[in-house]
């Protein structure tokens, strides 16, 4: 299966355009730094390390334009702005940034394209590697489970797994975070099946992760966002795996809102709940959950549903009286003790300050 972020001769950088996902799958030619920065900030692009990917491009883009010193500072300080939560936007930027820093203004978008094309390639190798990772920690519940075995009973015959929003393919260059796993167990053939939430107000989990496990035939059920307290009582669930905006350095994590209410749930439930992400998502400038900033989105993501009416037309509707007041908050904060595993690219680490630590200086020798 191919990439989600490409180049070609022409030097235009082409994705999918995830708004018009699950209806159409329409390609988006991003030739401008405005093109990148619209499309981040109009999530025709998202999830963290795509977003991080994009934004690189996008700085090269802008140099092709503008060189000079100023520029590439205001066009970094305006992709970093598109969308504040997740920290990888800026760790892309700041490394395009870096690699370009000492190069003499008529090389360095060309040096900026490559680093992008670097920071895809590392991406796409980093999610194979948190697929190998998450996929030990999955096999071993699989064979607790006796789901191998084939034990008889009402979800016996299948890993139960949970995932809130979208962190799939469609969020990175390749693989995806925590669908990176499922994928790799779904591949060797052992049984999982995906409860997913649809993740209002935009809905990316039953347009997006349903869309992307459907395409891989990997069994799923798309629920309401409150159905998966029921499920985790019920004993339906046999762990809870979400990617992750940004890991603080306590190892609070952000991710898409309404995960903290379900980490509170399988907490009380006795269900481990693990955040997959590359290391470039773990942010040692962020002290705490509380400092991270939380994005708010526009009113009419909450006050209308985008869908597709029975003759296929598209359609916005509005779902919330006219004159309520809305508020937006699109991610949340899971308290690192709530958090019963980190699963990065070099290995599983407990989310607290230690952990990170430890994972953070396993790369550094
Ligand atoms: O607002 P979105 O759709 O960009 O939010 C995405 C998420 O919250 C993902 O879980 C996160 O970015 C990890 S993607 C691998």
């Amino acid at each position: 299966m191919s990439r989600t972020l490409w180049t070609g001769d022409d030097g235009v950088l082409r994705t999918i355009d995830q708004t018009a996902l699950p209806f159409e799958r329409r390609e988006l030619a991003l030739r401008t730094v405005d093109d990148c920065d619209r499309a981040i900030r109009e999530m025709q692009v998202r999830g963290a390390p795509l977003i991080g990917a994009v934004g690189a491009y996008g700085l090269a883009l802008a140099l092709r334009v503008d060189a000079s010193d100023g520029a590439l500072r205001r066009a970094a300080e305006r992709l970093a702005a598109a969308r504040p939560t997740a920290v990888n936007l800026r760790w892309a930027l700041d490394r395009v940034r870096e690699r370009v820093a000492a190069a003499e203004p008529g090389l360095r978008a060309a040096l900026a394209w490559d680093e992008a094309g670097r920071i895809c390639d590392e991406d796409v190798a980093c999610n194979a590697s948190i697929g190998e990772q998450g996929a030990r920690l999955l096999r071993a519940l699989a064979e607790q489970r006796s789901v191998l075995a084939g034990v008889a009973g009402a979800d016996a015959l299948a890993l139960n797994l949970l995932t809130h929003c979208n962190a799939g393919r469609i969020a990175t260059v390749d693989h995806g975070t925590a669908l990176a796993p499922i994928y790799l167990l779904h591949a060797e053939g052992v049984p999982v099946h995906v409860w997913v939430d649809e993740t209002r107000p935009r809905n990316q989990g039953a347009a997006l992760t349903a869309w992307e496990l459907a395409e891989r035939g990997v069994p799923h059920t798309v629920i309401a966002d409150n159905a998966g307290g029921l499920l985790m009582m019920q004993g339906r669930v046999d762990a809870v795996i979400v990617g992750c905006d940004r890991v603080a350095a306590n190892g609070d994590v952000a991710n898409k809102v309404g995960t903290y209410l379900k980490a509170l749930a399988a907490h009380d439930n006795g269900v481990p709940f693990y955040v997959a992400c590359p290391v470039s998502t773990i942010d040692p400038a962020t002290p705490d959950g509380a400092s991270i900033p939380i994005e708010e989105r526009s009113a009419r993501e909450v006050t209308h549903v985008a869908g597709a009416l029975d003759d296929g037309s598209r359609a916005n509707l509005r779902v919330v009286p006219e004159g309520s007041a809305v508020a937006n908050p699109a991610f949340d904060v899971t308290p690192a003790r709530l958090v019963t595993a980190l699963i990065t690219e070099r290995g599983i680490c407990e989310a607290s300050s230690a952990g990170l630590r430890a994972v953070l200086a396993a790369g550094s020798q």
